[in-house]
């Protein structure tokens, strides 16, 4: 059994309720043991007998050390690109009218079905590194360009392997109520009948960690998104909504109701809806890319979401219709600069609350029992991360207490 010691280091912990920023700990020391952390503190501060039972040393040479970053929104398993439809919106079609002509997700949804297994997963492969170069040790996986059993089986299965394969942990999210497929054209209700039968059989292959829904007026309504989740809290699983990214439509209070652990996007959110999330304990999901990438003007309401105490997270959402995007430290940026996020209300997002987002409470922030996944950075300060855009200065990844 190794007991491994870091030092040299100081050590942004992103505890909730510490006293000083980030909650940094200068000239820190990091004791990890069988993949956990056991004790973290000034280096000073180190009791004897722990130290006394270090296997092995290392040398963090000032670096700082943060949390293992936390994607809790991606549908990074699809397949081919809209490149042409971003052109198209740079002519000045708009994302719902190019999803009511039956491009958008139903063209990604006809790229996906025509993949292979092993194709999907090599073209997912390459997002999934990108995330992983830049610190990701925990990402979320929704389905949803599947919209059928055998498609939807597929993604869901490649989604599992990739976490099998790399250095970071897949969730995985069933997203079968993302769009109406193209042989359910006309009839939302049926196919939500098919979303409902779906569900259970792609369960029982342990294939899903928690239920979403794209609650829409170009996707679904409150009410069929209401039966996806009736037959998600009939297994037990956790909900979270696509909510309030067009328009509101009351997805939000909807999804408080079943206890959601999130509601994403949110750029139309009510007053009530937050006060419902606040009382749900769901959080926040804030997608910088996608309100970028839209060229959206209405800003999510962060204001609203402080004053109601509803935690943040940030993702990238990486889509190929809204977010064609695989770097969650370009998020951080996005996030203060369009946002107006502090820089450490970003890294929480993106570690503390991003862990509550996906119901894990085993890590998202470095304390003594948690999980033994975090990052060195070459920067001095925590804010840099959000500063420094376009920049990636990881030098190292622990992931599980070992290094990647
Ligand atoms: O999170 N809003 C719905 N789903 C995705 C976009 C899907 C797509 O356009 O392919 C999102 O923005
Ligand atoms: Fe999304």
């Amino acid at each position: 059994m190794t007991v491994q010691l870091w030092t040299h280091c100081d050590i942004a912990t992103l505890q909730a309720g510490h006293a000083v920023p980030y909650g940094l700990i200068k000239d820190g020391a990091l004791l990890v043991e069988d993949g956990q952390i056991a004790w973290v503190g000034r280096r000073s501060g180190l009791p004897a007998d722990q130290a006394a039972r270090c296997t092995r040393e290392h040398n963090a040479g000032g670096a700082l050390i943060t949390p293992g970053l936390i994607d809790c929104h991606t549908h990074i398993v699809y397949a081919g690109d809209r490149a042409q439809e971003f052109e198209l919106r740079l002519q000045g079609a708009s994302y719902e009218n190019i999803a009511r002509a039956g491009g958008g997700i139903a063209s990604t949804v006809k790229a996906t079905r025509a993949a292979s297994e092993a194709e999907l997963q090599a073209q997912s492969l390459k997002r999934l590194q990108a995330l992983i170069a830049e610190g990701v040790t925990t990402l979320e996986i929704k389905s949803g360009y599947g919209l059928a059993i055998e498609h939807e089986r597929k993604a869901l299965r490649v989604a599992r392997a990739l976490g099998r394969s790399q250095p970071a942990e897949v969730r995985t999210t069933f997203l079968g109520a993302h769009a109406i497929p193209p042989e359910f054209a006309g009839r939302p209700d049926a196919y939500i009948d098919e979303v409902v039968r779906m569900l259970p059989l792609l369960h029982a292959e342990g294939l899903v960690d928690a239920v979403d829904a794209f609650c829409e007026r170009i996707a679904f309504s409150a009410v069929q998104t209401e039966r996806v989740f009736l037959a998600a809290h009939a297994l037990g699983l956790p909900v979270k909504l696509h909510a309030e990214q067009l328009s509101d439509s009351g997805g939000a209070q909807l999804a408080a109701r079943y206890g959601a652990l999130s509601c994403d996007h949110l750029e139309w959110l009510s007053d009530a809806g937050a006060a419902a999330m606040a009382q749900a304990g769901s959080v926040a999901v804030l997608l910088p890319g996608a309100f970028y990438f839209l060229r959206e003007t209405r800003l999510p309401p962060v204001a609203l979401l402080r004053e109601h105490g509803v935690p943040m997270a940030i993702s990238t959402d990486c889509n190929p219709g809204s977010s064609p995007c695989s770097s969650l430290l370009l998020m951080l940026s996005m996030a203060c600069t369009l946002f107006r996020l502090t820089p450490e209300e970003a890294l929480a997002g993106v570690t503390r609350h991003a862990a509550n987002a996906l119901g894990l409470a085993d890590r998202g922030v470095i304390a003594a029992g948690k999980r033994a996944d975090f990052v060195l950075w070459d920067v001095a300060h925590p804010a840099q991360l959000a500063y420094a855009f376009g920049s990636n200065p990881r030098l190292q990844t622990v992931f599980k207490g070992d290094l990647v």
